[in-house]
C-alpha cells in the first residue's frame, strides 16, 4: 500500500513532546504517518486521528492495524476537524496534551483518489472534493461562479498572475460545453497563460488547481473554525503544531496564533486585546533540512509554527 511521505516528522515530535498518559489529537490524519511517529516515540501516549476523507481514513485504520498498535492507543474519526469540540466530547475527551494539523491534501489525493485533484491525470472527473458525500465539486464551481469570481479566487487564493485571463477562458469555454475533466481545465489553464510567462518548475495549472480544491473543501472556513478550538482544548503547557504548505494558508494560522497570543489587532474601538491564551515558540517557522527536501518531493514550501497553551494565572 501507498502511503503520503510525512514532512517534518522529527520536528513535529520534538515539538509536542508526547509522554505517558497524554492525548494527543492530529486534526489531520492522512495516512496516519505523523500520529504513527507520535505513538512510537511514546509508548504510553494515545492518538485521536481526525480525518474528513472516507478512503484515507480506511488507509489510515489498516497502517495502524498492520503494525499492531492497541486499540485503546490510537482512534480515527471521520469527520472535520471544525467539529473538533463536538467529536472529541463524543469519546469523552475534555482536553488534550497536544495537536497537530497537517494542512491540505494528501500526495494520495493527487496520485490515487481519481478525484481530478491533479492535472497529470486528464481523464479524471473535477471533484476534488475530501468528503464525497457532501458539497459542490469542482466541475459544479466551474459551471456556477462568475468570471468576477473565478478570478477573484484564483488571485486571492493562490496570487495567480493570469487570473484575469484564466477566468475568462473558463467563461468562453464553459458556454460551448462544460467543463468535467482535469485535462480540459488544464489545457485550458495552459491556452490562457502566455507560454513565455509559464513558471519555468511548475506546471501553469498548478496554483488554479489548487485554488480550486481550496474552494471545493472550503479550506480558509476550516482552519478559521478549527484552530481556536484545538487551541481552547489544550492543557495548560499542551503544545499546538501546524504545518502549512503555501502563503494562503500560512498568513491566516500566523493572525490566528498571534491572536491567542494576544498580538493580534485588538478591538476596534477600545484598541485593547484580549489577555494571551498561549505562547509562539517558533517566532520563525521550522522548515525542511535540505536532505528531507532532497528526499520527500512537496516538502519544500512546508511551514512548522508551535504554541504552547499557558496556565490559568498565565
Ligand atoms: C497533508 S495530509 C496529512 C498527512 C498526514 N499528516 C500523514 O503524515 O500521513 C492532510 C489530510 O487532511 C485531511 N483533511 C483536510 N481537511 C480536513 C478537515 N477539515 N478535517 C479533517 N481532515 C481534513 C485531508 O483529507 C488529508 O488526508
Amino acid at each position: 500500500m501507498r502511503y503520503h511521505p510525512s514532512v517534518l516528522v522529527k520536528e513535529v515530535v520534538e515539538s509536542l513532546r508526547p509522554r505517558a498518559g497524554g492525548i494527543y489529537a492530529d486534526c489531520t490524519c492522512g495516512s496516519a504517518g505523523h500520529a504513527i511517529a507520535l505513538l512510537e516515540a511514546c509508548p504510553g501516549a494515545r492518538v485521536v486521528g481526525i480525518e474528513r476523507d472516507k478512503d484515507m481514513a480506511a488507509t489510515a485504520r489498516q497502517r495502524v492495524l498492520d503494525l499492531q498498535i492497541p486499540s485503546d492507543r490510537f482512534a480515527l474519526v471521520e469527520g472535520s476537524y471544525r467539529h473538533l469540540r463536538s467529536l472529541l466530547r463524543d469519546l469523552a475527551i475534555a482536553q488534550l496534551d497536544g495537536s497537530l494539523f497537517d494542512l491540505g491534501a494528501s500526495a494520495l489525493h493527487f496520485i490515487s483518489s481519481g478525484r481530478g485533484f491533479s492535472f497529470r491525470s486528464p481523464d479524471e472527473f473535477l471533484d476534488m472534493r475530501y468528503d464525497v458525500s457532501q458539497g459542490a465539486t469542482a466541475a459544479d464551481l466551474l459551471a456556477e461562479m462568475s468570471e468576477v469570481d473565478l478570478e477573484r479566487l484564483f488571485r486571492d487564493c493562490a496570487d495567480e498572475r493570469w487570473a484575469r485571463r484564466i477566468a475568462r477562458r473558463i467563461v468562453e469555454e464553459r458556454a460551448r460545453a462544460p467543463i468535467r475533466t482535469a485535462g480540459q481545465l488544464a489545457s485550458l489553464i495552459e491556452r490562457a497563460i502566455p507560454r513565455k510567462a509559464w513558471p519555468p518548475e511548475t506546471h501553469p495549472a498548478t496554483r488554479c488547481f489548487m485554488a480550486l480544491r481550496i474552494r471545493v473543501n472550503r479550506e480558509f472556513e476550516e482552519i478559521e473554525a478549527g484552530i481556536p478550538q484545538a487551541i481552547d482544548l489544550l492543557k495548560p503547557g499542551g503544545r499546538i503544531a501546524i504545518i502549512t504548505f503555501h502563503s494562503g494558508e500560512d498568513r491566516i494560522v500566523k493572525r490566528l496564533l498571534r491572536e491567542a497570543a494576544g498580538q493580534g489587532e485588538g478591538n476596534f474601538i477600545t484598541g485593547r486585546r484580549p489577555a494571551p491564551r498561549i505562547k509562539i515558540l517558533t517566532r520563525k517557522p521550522l522548515t525542511p533540512t535540505e536532505d528531507e527536501i532532497a528526499r520527500t518531493a512537496g516538502a519544500r514550501s512546508a511551514k512548522l509554527r508551535v504554541a504552547e497553551k499557558l496556565g490559568p494565572a498565565a
